[in-house]
């Protein structure tokens, strides 16, 4: 063998040697890490195991009738009830939750509310296709008007009096 052959072989096991030394540091660091107590204290930690405990649940419980179903009732899920949209008490108030985000600002080319010039020649049409309109939604010449502007749950006679109420502050 070569002077240089036998060179490169020392420097080789060198680098070698130190790159495995290293490795093991790392494995023992990584040991070390994930055997840290604190983390088994976090799994064993009453709402953690609850939590988990609520994710793996069934989605049925069945009460059997003479059991005592005591558990049922403290385990299951509460869910928070839907949150209900309150219906405005009248044209204003309606035109303010469902109809001002649009015809406010006049966006997504909905006339503007007290937009005289705008509203002349819808209010020319007459009432009750102002109503049908907007109750029923409409595509027109500048835009879409959404049936009852997104509110279906309400009712038409509230719509007509937030009709009312735009035409009202727009003559
Ligand atoms: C998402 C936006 C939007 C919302 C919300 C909205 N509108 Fe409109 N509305 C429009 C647009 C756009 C037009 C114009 C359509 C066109 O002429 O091209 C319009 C037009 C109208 C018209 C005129 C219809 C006609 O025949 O010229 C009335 C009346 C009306 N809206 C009432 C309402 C009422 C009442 C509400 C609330 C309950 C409401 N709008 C909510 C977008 C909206």
């Amino acid at each position: 063998m070569s002077k240089q052959d036998s060179h490169f072989i020392n420097v080789f096991g060198l680098v070698l040697g130190i790159l495995i030394a290293i490795g093991i540091v790392l494995f023992g660091v990584a040991r070390a890490v994930g055997n840290s107590t604190q983390r088994k204290e976090v799994q064993q930690e009453d709402l953690y195991v609850k939590a988990v405990e609520a994710r793996v649940a069934p989605p049925v419980r069945i009460a059997v009738a003479g059991a005592d179903n005591a558990a049922l009732a403290i385990e299951a899920p509460t869910t928070s009830a839907a949150p209900t949209m309150s219906i405005p008490a009248d044209g204003v108030a309606l035109y303010d939750a469902a109809c001002h985000t649009c015809h406010g600002p006049g966006i997504a080319g909905a006339p503007k509310i007290g937009d005289k010039a705008a509203w002349a020649p819808r209010i020319a049409q007459g009432t009750a296709t102002l109503y049908k309109h907007a109750i029923e939604g409409f595509t027109g010449q500048h835009g879409v008007m959404p049936p009852k502007g997104g509110r279906t749950d309400l009712p038409d006679a509230l719509i007509e009096q937030g009709v009312d109420y735009m035409v009202g502050q727009s003559r």
